[in-house]
């Protein structure tokens, strides 16, 4: 039977502001996703992160249900503002909220599970936001992204060996300055490329902070989340298969390729010309190679035709639906959730031939159409996830074992039913169902059947 190396890290993931809650306790300060939540309309239930999964409070109780499914690692992210209330290099640190995650850290380690830290999972300090404009001022977020994971490394870095800077550049940039859905909901067509070249820029110069002041002694590793469904030609024909790539481009290589190449894509630079700022000679020597790994976020395939409006992946639209009527695979909750295992092996191919760097699959999951509906036993019984995951696991098995692709890890998202952004609490991620009155957890049947399949396929 195919396995896994030894060392394989397998696990679950969360972020901050989805699970935390506290978000006015422990000295935090607001974040622009508080500040988002709070406008009428933004979010579906109109919910929030105030409470969200409580974890904040009950990270004891989530760090045994994560040994309770005998995970290796897990993956969670730092709340900036719960460390520097306002944000900035030149304000006040919060000391419990270096205490909370160190001793989050310790206790993960106590019961052998590896923590791997996500720097920025979207909850920019309002503080720097209103001070500066966050993300759109590059002089200043960088030096304050920069303070701020010194802090980390300072703080953490003994006990943490494996950062991730940012979570999804893709997704702050395009979702949260270009459509305006996300925080802080901005509408733009230049904002997006400014935030984005900023993005690349803190993410490359904390990578530089931490090689060269950190690496030797702490003995880490570092590098970035990007996020990407596979993109399938909707056809054989040449535009539609020209089509696919430029959805790649504008998705990952406007991202990848700087960042491990040194240049952003010709196709995203024709679309959008004297919009995208460009590197200095100085800035290309930090960006460049600027990840010790590929951090994959994948959750679905999409087919691809040309046309349409839509900026933010050049002007191409998706969809889930063949030619012949039939659909790529079951469909969950929302568009990224239709099950398609083959479109992530062609992806791990695709990352592994064009970037040639270790991949950790940093976030890959399902959620079940209809599933907040369900009682609890109907929910529990997780049927169309555990298709969705096997289909996964074993997709990722063959690019491992066949075609000789170094994949090091894999989180599934999501540990707990969480704050799922604009979709609130209706969207059920989670592995462990979670009653948003009581705060009780209740593993699924899927939590089970992953973590037999991973005990299975590793070597041991
Ligand atoms: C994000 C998560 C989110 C998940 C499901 C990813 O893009 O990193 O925070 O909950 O997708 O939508």
């Amino acid at each position: 039977m195919a396995r896994f190396p030894q060392d394989f890290a397998w696990g679950f993931a969360t972020a901050s502001y989805q699970i935390e809650g506290s978000a006015f306790e422990g000295g935090r300060g607001p974040s622009i996703w508080d500040t988002f939540c709070k406008l009428p309309g933004k979010i579906r239930d109109g919910s929030n992160g105030d409470v969200a999964t409580d974890s904040y409070r009950f990270w004891k109780v989530d760090v045994a249900l994560l040994k309770s499914y005998n995970v290796k690692a897990y993956r969670f992210s730092i709340s900036w503002s719960r460390l520097i209330p306002l944000g900035g290099r030149d304000d006040p640190v919060n000391p419990e909220g270096i205490a909370f995650y160190r001793t989050l850290a310790e206790e993960l380690l106590r019961n052998g599970i590896t923590p791997y830290v996500t720097l920025y999972h979207w909850d920019l300090p309002q503080g720097l936001h209103d001070r500066y404009g966050g993300w759109l001022n590059k002089v200043e977020i960088v030096k304050d992204y920069v303070n701020y994971a010194k802090l980390c490394f300072d703080s953490f870095g003994d006990l943490v060996k494996n950062w991730i800077t940012h979570n999804e550049p893709w997704v702050i940039s395009c979702l949260g300055y270009q459509k305006g859905v996300f925080a802080p909901g901005h509408k733009s067509d230049t904002e997006p490329w400014i935030v984005a070249h900023n993005l690349i820029l803190a993410h490359a110069h904390a990578v530089k902070l931490y090689r060269e002041e950190y690496k030797s002694i702490q003995g880490g590793h570092i590098g970035i989340t990007l996020d990407c469904h596979w993109q399938i030609p909707y056809d054989d024909s040449p535009e539609n298969i020209e089509a696919a790539k430029k959805g790649i481009d504008f998705k990952l290589g406007r991202f990848a390729d700087p960042i491990y190449k040194g240049y952003y894509p010709e196709r995203v630079k024709q679309i959008i010309g004297d919009r995208l700022p460009v590197f200095t000679e100085e800035e290309l020597t930090v960006v460049k190679g600027s990840s010790d790994f590929f951090g994959l976020n994948t959750y679905t395939s999409q087919l691809v035709k040309e046309g349409g409006t839509d900026e933010t992946n050049g002007y191409i639209t998706v969809g889930h639906t063949r030619p012949d009527g039939t659909q790529l695979g079951t469909v969950g909750a929302k568009n990224i959730c239709v099950v398609n295992p083959p479109g992530f092996r062609s992806l791990l191919n695709y990352l592994w031939k064009t970037y040639e760097k270790l991949i950790y699959v940093t976030e890959n999951g399902f959620a079940v159409k209809d599933e907040h509906q369900m009682s609890l036993p109907e929910a529990l019984h997780d049927k169309d996830r555990l298709e969705y995951f096997e289909g996964y696991a074993n997709a990722m098995l063959g690019p491992v074992s066949e075609d000789g692709v170094p994949v090091k890890g894999y989180f599934g998202w999501s540990l707990l039913d969480n704050f799922e952004w604009t979709d609130g609490y209706e969207t059920r991620f989670g592995v462990t169902y979670v009653d948003h009155a009581t705060q009780k957890r209740y593993p699924k049947e899927f939590a089970r059947f992953l973590s037999k399949w991973f005990t299975e396929h590793i070597e041991p």
